[in-house]
């Protein structure tokens, strides 16, 4: 296979994206990395005793069935997540996983465009539309199946 082209499909990498330079492209910056805990308090508590890190924001989102604690770090976060229903994706993750990295959230400058565009590019969505994120955030998250394993989750801020 080419080593720039997807003649053969699948790769995912095609002709230049039309936002293509040396720097990440549509992607602004590391908004966050996700860490599965099963204990909050406790992985709060060992970054405080660790690192001096303090809690930015904490919040319970519902419609995930979650709750994080955001350390800022610069201008990015650890967001440290915990499920708090059985059935929750993260729930479900972290029995298959356990603990440990969960995803990586990319800020970009419009979610609803990047989410289109890596669509038609092929890549494997789990939300097909933007939705409302942490912070008030509009987020969406692209499929581990098509990104190298990797959940991945748009952050517009
Ligand atoms: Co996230």
């Amino acid at each position: 296979m080419s080593l720039v082209g997807d003649e053969d499909g699948g790769s995912g990498l095609g002709a230049p994206h039309p936002h293509a330079d040396a720097t990440g492209g549509v992607l602004t910056d590391i908004d966050h990395v996700g860490i599965a805990v099963y204990d909050l308090d406790a992985a709060v508590g060992w970054y405080r005793d660790m690192f001096g890190a303090t809690v930015a924001h904490r919040e319970r989102i519902e419609s995930d069935g979650v709750e994080e604690a955001l350390i800022k770090v610069a201008d990015s976060y650890i967001q440290l997540l915990t499920p708090v229903t059985d059935t929750s994706p993260l729930a479900k993750f972290m029995e298959r996983n356990g603990e440990g990295l969960h995803h990586v959230g990319y800020r970009v400058d419009d979610c609803a465009e990047v989410l289109e565009s890596v669509k038609g590019a092929g890549a494997r969505v789990v939300d097909e539309h933007p939705r409302t994120g942490s912070r008030g955030t509009t987020v969406a998250f692209l499929h581990p199946k098509t990104s190298f394993a990797t959940l991945i989750e748009l952050v517009q801020e």
